[in-house]
């Protein structure tokens, strides 16, 4: 039987074996803050991909020291953490896996403890490793200290940082990037009214506050060339009065078409505490919208865990592909698993597996 999931997709010079893929997932696992990839790093990975993963999503991974969420984030900003990842794309690779990376700043969201390992949270003290944090404006993510606003010249700095990471990502041999423009860090802090109340040309009208993400997909889009395909993430709405909605979202979609942009992953929410209504495919919804009204290639995120649920959302013409995040956590080996579910057979079952797969 034929299934979307399993069917390839082209995007650019990269053709993904099929739709199921991992997003991006912080581990906070650099012990040594250093923001070098580890064994962790490679066996995470490595085990989705064995499991069958067509695209795998390194990470949020810092472009810039104070651009990581906690000490323990991946980084790109030199050589050495270049040269750490080339193992873990020649691995993901070598089992059928488009490799990409997720290139972030968290903004006013940076220097906080890691999610795990410790029972402190929110912003990491000066004298313990912090730092100051930089946003579009002095306003706060609740919980955390208040950002400087960001000065042109230091906009232009990041720009740069996001540039020379999607480089060194390039020579790592990465298949593709994403840029973060979600989850309430610092892209996506710009793109907010609910975050960004600055006057200049950064902020104000929708097409100001996209003005950062716009210079950033363009100077990433001068690295990486004409081959390679880029997403972006962003989160379609604040779920809150006065933030981003999905019309908004579908306005950002068109201008990030016109940049070259060839993939939304959709996820929503997290620039401020808000209630959302979380339940199976939640999101879903918003990587339908933007695929329906943009034309631009969508891969819908967020409480996918079932075969057939993942196969209805493709088949209905929701999203391009589907992003399993915590299922692959629990099991990565699922595309095994949902190949077998629904009765289709794969020609890339691990050999060493085969027997376990008859
Ligand atoms: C452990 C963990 C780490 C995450 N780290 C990131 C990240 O680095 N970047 C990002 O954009 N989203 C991150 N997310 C969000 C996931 O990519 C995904 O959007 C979210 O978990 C919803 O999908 P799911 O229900 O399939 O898990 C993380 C989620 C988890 C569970």
């Amino acid at each position: 039987m034929s299934h979307l999931l399993f069917e390839p997709f082209t995007l650019r010079d990269v053709t993904f074996r099929n739709r199921i893929w991992v997003p991006p997932m912080c581990q906070y696992s650099v012990e040594r803050k250093d923001g070098v990839a580890t064994d962790w790093h490679l066996v995470h990975l490595g085990g989705m991909a064995r499991g069958g993963a067509g695209a795998i999503i390194v990470e949020a991974t810092g472009v810039v020291p104070d651009g990581r969420i906690s000490q323990q984030d991946l980084g790109l900003w030199n050589d050495t953490q270049r040269d750490a990842l080339v193992p873990i794309v020649d691995f993901l690779c070598s089992q059928g896996a488009a490799a990409g990376i997720q290139l972030a700043h968290a903004g006013r969201k940076a220097s906080t403890w890691a999610a795990w390992g410790t029972d402190r949270t929110g912003s990491l003290p000066l004298d313990e490793g912090g730092w100051v944090t930089d946003g579009p404006s002095e306003l706060a993510f609740p919980g955390l200290v208040t950002p400087r606003a960001l000065e042109e010249t230091g906009i232009r700095e990041i720009v740069k940082a996001f540039a020379a990471s999607a480089k060194r990502a390039m020579e790592a041999g990465f298949d593709f990037v994403e840029i973060h423009a979600a989850h309430g860090y610092l892209l996506h802090e710009f793109l907010s009214p609910l975050s960004n109340t600055r006057t200049d040309e950064y902020g104000g009208a929708l097409v100001n506050r996209a003005r950062f993400l716009l210079e950033v997909v363009d100077a990433v889009r001068g690295e990486i060339g004409e081959s390679v395909p880029m997403f972006v993430r962003l989160s379609a709405t604040d779920w809150t009065d006065g933030g981003l909605t999905l019309d908004d979202t579908v306005e950002i979609v068109n201008l990030l078409k016109q940049h070259s942009v060839d993939l939304i992953d959709v996820s929503t929410g997290a620039n401020v505490p808000a209630t959302i209504p979380v339940g199976p495919g939640y999101q879903v919804a918003f990587a339908s919208g933007i695929r329906e009204r943009t034309g631009v290639p969508t891969a819908a995120v967020g409480l996918i865990t079932e075969p057939f649920q993942a196969e209805q959302i493709l088949a209905s013409g929701q999203a391009d592909a589907v992003l399993l995040g915590r299922e692959m956590l629990r099991d990565p080996h699922f595309p095994l698993r949902a190949a077998k579910a629904l009765r289709h057979e794969l020609p890339y079952i691990p050999g060493q597996y085969l027997r376990a797969y008859g």
